[in-house]
């Protein structure tokens, strides 16, 4: 149980507030749409905490929020339709999926594994302080409880996280009251991957085409790894493994070593003491550098299906799933 304070908008609360981000706590902030659940984006224990705060029981890739497109430029790579895009409705309710760049200091769980990353320049000028003194990418899906409506004052956080939160600042009510619009810009004709503040018609005027639709459903084949919202491992992934079998890949959650583990090509250890904050946010990073191996199986320990084990064990059901 954490103490949530509620924090002023004034300077006092701001550099609090961006104090908290920045030492890896959780702050709820608002935006013109709905307020926002706030971790430091680069600190993957820090995004993992917002997954334990919500009982979100699956990950997905998160929005992190800038606090100019000249930040943004850093993290992502800006093609011409992203970059007018861009200039035109940023800062605003616009979210841009884009390539990583070289620079981009974005975690892997913020990414859910991905080689794209979801930015986002608000229009609200406390969540613009707000980003300005943390100088950082801030992750922040809606401050809500799983299943529950989005927030758009302080009391609708408090009243779903008091006490699983470090604060929310307290910025009134929020203007949209529903989500950004997201684009992915990806190559290719950019896609509609949800709809929201910003409307399609003043995209496609902008842009002179018409957007594809969905995450996945358009015409064209996609890019692996590109659109795709979930990182899938070339590797067979195998769950539950008592035991090792030779030059496999081993994925650890614990103390016990599965049974011929020296025979193993490589092992990483999600969390030796079993903490499955520390695990969640050393997931994805470590399926990668397990895939990298060149292994053909990744065996994976039994994990508890307790807290953040929910949604660690859903994406590795997944990749052990995806063929
Ligand atoms: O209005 C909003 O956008 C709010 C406020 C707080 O800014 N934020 C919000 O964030 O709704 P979030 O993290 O819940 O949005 C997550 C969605 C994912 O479900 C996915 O659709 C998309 O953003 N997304 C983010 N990064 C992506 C990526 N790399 N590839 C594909 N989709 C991505
Ligand atoms: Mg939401």
């Amino acid at each position: 149980m954490r103490q949530t304070q509620r924090l002023t908008s004034d300077e006092t609360g701001l550099a609090h507030a961006a104090g908290i981000l920045r030492r890896g706590g959780l702050v709820a902030f608002p935006t013109e749409t709905v307020y926002g659940l706030g971790a430091d984006a680069t600190n993957a224990e820090a995004v993992a905490g917002i997954y334990e705060a919500k009982e979100r029981p699956s990950f997905n890739p998160l929005i992190s929020h800038l606090d100019s497109f000249e930040s943004a430029q850093g993290q992502g790579m800006f093609d011409e339709t992203a970059r007018r895009l861009a200039e035109t409705f940023w800062p605003g309710p616009l979210t841009l999926v884009v390539p990583a760049a070289p620079t981009c200091t974005i975690s892997d769980l913020a990414r859910a594994g991905l080689d794209s990353v979801g930015l986002r320049v608000p229009a609200h000028p406390l969540a613009h302080a707000l980003l300005q003194r943390t100088g950082r990418p801030v992750a922040a899906p809606s401050a809500n409880r799983s299943g529950r409506v989005s927030p758009t004052d302080a009391d609708h956080v408090l009243g779903d996280l008091d006490g699983r939160i470090d604060a929310v600042l307290d910025g009134g009510a929020s203007q949209v009251g529903l989500e950004s619009t997201i684009i992915a810009c990806l190559g290719g004709t950019p896609r509609l991957l949800r709809p929201g503040g910003v409307p399609r018609e003043a995209i496609e005027a902008l842009i002179g085409m018409r957007l594809e639709d969905g995450p996945e459903g358009g015409r064209n084949p996609l890019a692996p790894g590109m659109l795709a919202s979930h990182y899938a491992p070339r590797a067979q992934v195998r769950l539950n493994a008592a035991s090792v079998e030779a030059d496999e890949a081993v994925l650890l959650f614990g103390s016990e070593a599965p049974q011929g583990v020296e025979s193993a090509r490589t092992v990483l250890n999600l969390s030796e003491n079993g903490d499955l904050v520390e695990a969640a946010a050393h997931l994805f990073s470590y399926l990668r550098q397990l895939d990298a191996s060149g292994a053909a199986t990744i065996a994976v320990s039994p994990i508890p299906e307790k807290g953040l084990g929910e949604a660690i064990n859903d994406r590795l059901r997944r990749a052990a799933a995806e063929r």
